[in-house]
């Protein structure tokens, strides 16, 4: 009853089997669904992190268990040990699912330990874990193997159930209801069990794991110029700005710039400087040109730079310094809102600039043609822990 035969499978393994399908595949959703969130919702995705990372540690013990469990066992025969391939492919999977339920949450979980997680596991234990010290190339690496494994994994749920689907379906045999209702089918051969499904299962996980290490590692989400030093580290942002052209606004962006901000939230005050890599600016069609020498000559001097001191004015606050763009160093004032909660600050702010001050555009020298005034938008997170990863 409690215990597999030859030809079932016990009340024990069953119930493993439903809790660890239940865990994993709401897991899965849960992974995707907050690596997906966008940082504006950080809480939310925070929240679902949290749940997402104890749900997984939850998924380790019972899968854990039910391994240990099935080590006591005798396996049920194969249904149809004649249909060689298919039942060898049918094992072949069940190894990579037996796998991947102990690697996928083990490197999640050092992951989170390699880190400074904002998003908790909720389990009292396990916030840090013996022998994994915090790091972020450590982090990093797990995180690849992490998203590459769980992507394996669901590749191998997906053929299972439609493996599943297909006895129940198509074949209309006992596979199913042998796992569902416990109840005893099979010969009483196993049309003997080799190694190589178990084998191949391996080489499978082997090489998406090498696959995921050798792939280049993503970009941080804003700077690929080096990031900065920053007592404050921007953790999400957009630099955008706004020009009319024909009397119609358009809008591009900067990719790519690091801030390095230094601010005391008690007296309002600090510093900021901010780097831009000007060949990262888009302009939707005409992205060469904003580029090209008429504009923003990234080719020449491929950096700005804006350095300004933080002071508070008002309801928010003001960034008051020097915009170095083109060879031209001129004062910019930003004025900015900020709010600061649980060590994450957002801000956001918008200056209006004449692109002429910098030469920009000097054979455009008709405001309704190109706009003289061109309107730049900073929005950013930043955390005050430093070196902190948000995921
Ligand atoms: C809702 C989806 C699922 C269905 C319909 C399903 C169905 C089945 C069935 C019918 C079997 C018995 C196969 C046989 O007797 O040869 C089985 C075995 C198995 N399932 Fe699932 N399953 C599901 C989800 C999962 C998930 C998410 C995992 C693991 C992450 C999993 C892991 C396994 C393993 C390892 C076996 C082999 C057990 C053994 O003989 O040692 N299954 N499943
Ligand atoms: C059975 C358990 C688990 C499954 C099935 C699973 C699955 C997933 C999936 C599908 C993703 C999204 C991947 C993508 O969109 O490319 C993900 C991301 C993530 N998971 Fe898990 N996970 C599990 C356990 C854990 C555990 C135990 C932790 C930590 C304690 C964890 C931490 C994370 C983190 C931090 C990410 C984001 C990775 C990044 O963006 O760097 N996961 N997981």
């Amino acid at each position: 009853m409690y215990r597999n035969t030859p030809r079932s499978y016990g009340a024990v393994a069953r119930a493993f089997h439903w809790a660890t399908a239940l865990v994993v595949l709401g897991n899965i959703g849960l992974g995707l669904v907050a690596h997906r969130l966008p940082m504006d919702q950080l809480a939310l995705k925070f929240a679902l992190f949290s749940l997402h990372k104890t749900l997984g540690v939850a998924a380790f013990a019972l899968g854990a268990a039910r391994i240990l469990w099935a080590l006591s066992q005798p396996r049920p025969v194969p249904l149809h040990p004649e249909r060689r391939v298919e039942t060898a492919m049918a094992e072949t999977v069940h190894w990579v699912l037996y796998a991947s339920l102990m690697l996928v949450p083990l490197t999640g979980w050092i992951e989170h330990a390699a880190t400074e997680g904002y998003a908790p596991i909720l389990w009292p234990f396990g916030q840090g874990l013996p022998m994994v010290p915090k790091s972020p190339e450590l982090a990093l690496t797990m995180a690849a193997l992490h998203k590459m494994l769980a992507w394996v994994l669901m590749a191998a749920v997906a053929l299972h159930v439609a493996g599943a689907l297909k006895h129940a379906i198509i074949d209309r045999d006992q596979v199913l209801a042998r796992m569902l209702t416990g109840r005893a089918a099979g010969g009483t051969t196993s049309g003997g069990r080799h190694a190589t499904p178990a084998l191949v299962a391996l080489a499978l996980l082997g090489a998406a794991a090498g696959w995921a290490l050798n792939a280049p590692q993503p970009q941080a989400p804003v700077a690929s110029l080096a990031a900065q030093v920053s007592e404050w580290q921007v953790l999400d942002g957009e630099l955008a700005f706004s020009v009319r052209q024909m009397g119609a606004p358009v809008r591009g962006e900067f990719g790519d710039w690091t801030a390095s901000i230094s601010f005391d939230p008690d007296s309002g005050t600090g510093a900021v400087s901010v780097s831009i890599n000007l060949q990262s600016a888009t302009l939707g069609t005409v992205t060469d040109q904003l580029r090209g020498p008429d504009f923003l000559d990234a080719e020449t001097a491929p950096l700005a730079l804006f350095q300004a001191e933080i002071r508070p004015e008002d309801e928010g606050y003001l960034a008051e310094g020097h915009l170095n763009l083109r060879g031209e160093t001129l004062p910019v004032t930003l004025p900015f809102d900020l709010d600061i909660a649980d060590g994450i600050a957002r801000m956001q702010g918008a200056t209006a600039l004449d692109r002429r001050d910098w030469g920009i555009g000097a054979a455009y020298p008709d405001d309704a043609t190109l706009g003289f005034e061109v309107v730049i938008q900073v929005s950013l997170t930043a955390s005050r822990d430093p070196g902190a990863v948000v995921r």
